[in-house]
């Protein structure tokens, strides 16, 4: 009998979000250090998430590599040039996990604005003392400014939300999205108009050498003092001791951070005892149905490439 090929899972994935064929028909491992130098050329397939780099040292380890497939929508963790060099698809998971994210998104906006966190921890510990009109103030969403940076699937999804909340949506985009921002009655600003003006800057751009550190000391200084930034797309797309900076000195009012640099974010990091700043570990997809769906998918690309197929979901720069 002939030694089935090698499947790489980046991480420990249940059985039942995976597709059966992926196990049936391939030797599954988790984690690149689970090949012994000597199997490597039995692998065919990387099914990734973010925490799995590919860059060109790991392509060239794999002479059998056929398809990179990435359980995410993200894929700054994978050198795509250099799969490419070697015409190995690069797979990922856009759309099933829009929702997921813009409703995290909001969840942040709304803890941030409201200070859901404090008010909750005070009247667990005791510090709820008898209502007063001041007491727990946090701000009014309705007519307030959001401020929406990268305006594709999830940015658009966190404007539909805005509309009901009543806020008024502008956004800052590399080329405008006109019938989208028309349907959503959102407004094209510049990056630098939408820091200038916006109550609430959400960020929900890919991580690229564009867009890392994009948001740094000059645009923090450019934002309002009351705004609130938040972020559920990458930690690396802020400066993030220049937002520490301008959070301890309430050059900005607060700050929202589904990701960070690096992630895990140490216990001991600053940003965890600076009151304004809230910071969630990376679930913005953390949605048992969405999981479930990203990992299907992951697993069509993944079935597609080793097939040599079209992937359903081939990344744009490879399409
Ligand atoms: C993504 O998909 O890129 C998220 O960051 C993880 O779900």
């Amino acid at each position: 009998m002939s030694t089935p090929p090698i499947v790489v899972l980046g991480e420990a994935i249940p059985d039942d979000w995976l597709d059966s064929r992926v196990a049936e028909q391939h030797d599954l491992r988790v984690g690149l250090s689970a090949v012994h130098a000597n199997e490597r050329p039995r692998v065919v397939g990387l099914l990734t998430t973010l925490n799995t780099r590919i860059d060109a040292r790991v392509v060239e380890q794999f002479p059998k590599l056929r398809c990179v497939s990435n359980m995410a929508v993200g894929y700054d963790n994978i050198d795509v040039s250099a799969c490419a060099a070697r015409s190995i698809p690069v797979g990922h998971t856009p759309g099933v996990l829009t929702d997921a994210t813009a409703d995290l998104c909001w969840a942040l906006i709304l803890a941030c604005a409201r200070g859901i966190v404090p008010a909750a921890s005070d009247a667990r510990h005791g510090r709820w003392g008898q209502w007063t009109p001041t007491g727990w103030l946090g701000r009014d969403l309705r007519g307030a400014r959001l401020g929406i940076v990268g305006f594709g699937a999830i940015g658009q999804a966190v404007a539909q939300r805005g509309r009901a909340f009543r806020m008024e949506m502008v956004y800052a985009n590399r080329s405008p999205r006109t019938e989208a921002a028309l349907a959503l009655d959102a407004r094209a600003l510049s990056l630098e108009e939408l820091l200038t003006s916006a109550d609430i800057v959400s960020l929900h751009l890919p991580l690229t050498d564009a867009t890392r550190g994009l948001i740094d000391g000059a645009a923090l200084a450019r934002m309002q003092r009351h705004a609130l930034l938040i972020n559920t797309a990458r930690g690396d797309i802020v400066d993030q001791p220049a937002l520490l900076r301008a959070l301890q000195s309430h050059q900005i009012a607060g700050a929202g951070l589904d990701v960070t640099s690096p992630e895990p974010l140490p216990p001991d990091h600053p940003l965890f005892s600076t009151a304004n700043c809230l910071i969630t570990p990376h679930i913005g997809s953390a949605a048992e149905g969405t999981r479930r769906a990203m990992a299907q998918l992951a697993c069509e690309n993944l079935l597609a490439g080793l097939q040599g197929l079209p992937l359903p979901k081939l990344v744009p720069e490879l399409a």
